[in-house]
């Protein structure tokens, strides 16, 4: 599960007038699109995630400035540097993560696989390292 966590480089068109990249479900990213959402006006030194999914994987991209996620299978930590918009994180469900050190003005894009459920969550490490 662990090793499925994993960096995707997504396509650049370097334009003078300005570069272009883009995702394309199940082309760039193993899974369809259900759902976008993205995270802004990040305070300094606070924290998003914290939390693992039953059902929904994710794609998150920094598409400006950046931020760490750190994943967690239940027994090893791997962190993860996003500072640029043509490459992204994969990470698929069953896995606890969290997105701390953001840049000023940093702007988190997620693709996410299944729409907004509560109930996917476990927002408890404790009972996520139990499931694992
Ligand atoms: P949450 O996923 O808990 O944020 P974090 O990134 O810190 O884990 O979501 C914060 C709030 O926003 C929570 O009340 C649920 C709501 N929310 C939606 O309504 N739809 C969504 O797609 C997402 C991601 C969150």
């Amino acid at each position: 599960m662990f090793d499925s966590v994993r960096l995707i480089q997504l396509p650049k068109k370097i334009d003078e007038r300005g570069n272009l990249s883009f995702i394309e479900e199940l082309e760039h990213i193993p899974f369809e699109i259900a759902r976008t959402y993205w995270i802004y006006d990040v305070p300094g030194g606070e924290v998003r995630g914290g939390h693992a999914y039953r059902e929904n994987a994710e794609f998150i991209v920094a598409l400006s400035g950046s931020f760490d996620v750190v994943v967690n299978d239940g027994s090893q930590t791997k962190a993860f540097a996003l500072n640029r918009s043509y490459y992204g994180l994969y990470v698929p469900a069953g896995i606890w993560r969290h997105m701390d050190n953001f840049s000023t003005n940093a702007l988190a894009l997620i693709a996410a696989s299944t729409t907004y459920s509560e109930s996917d969550y476990i927002r408890d490490f404790k009972i996520f390292q139990r499931n694992d």
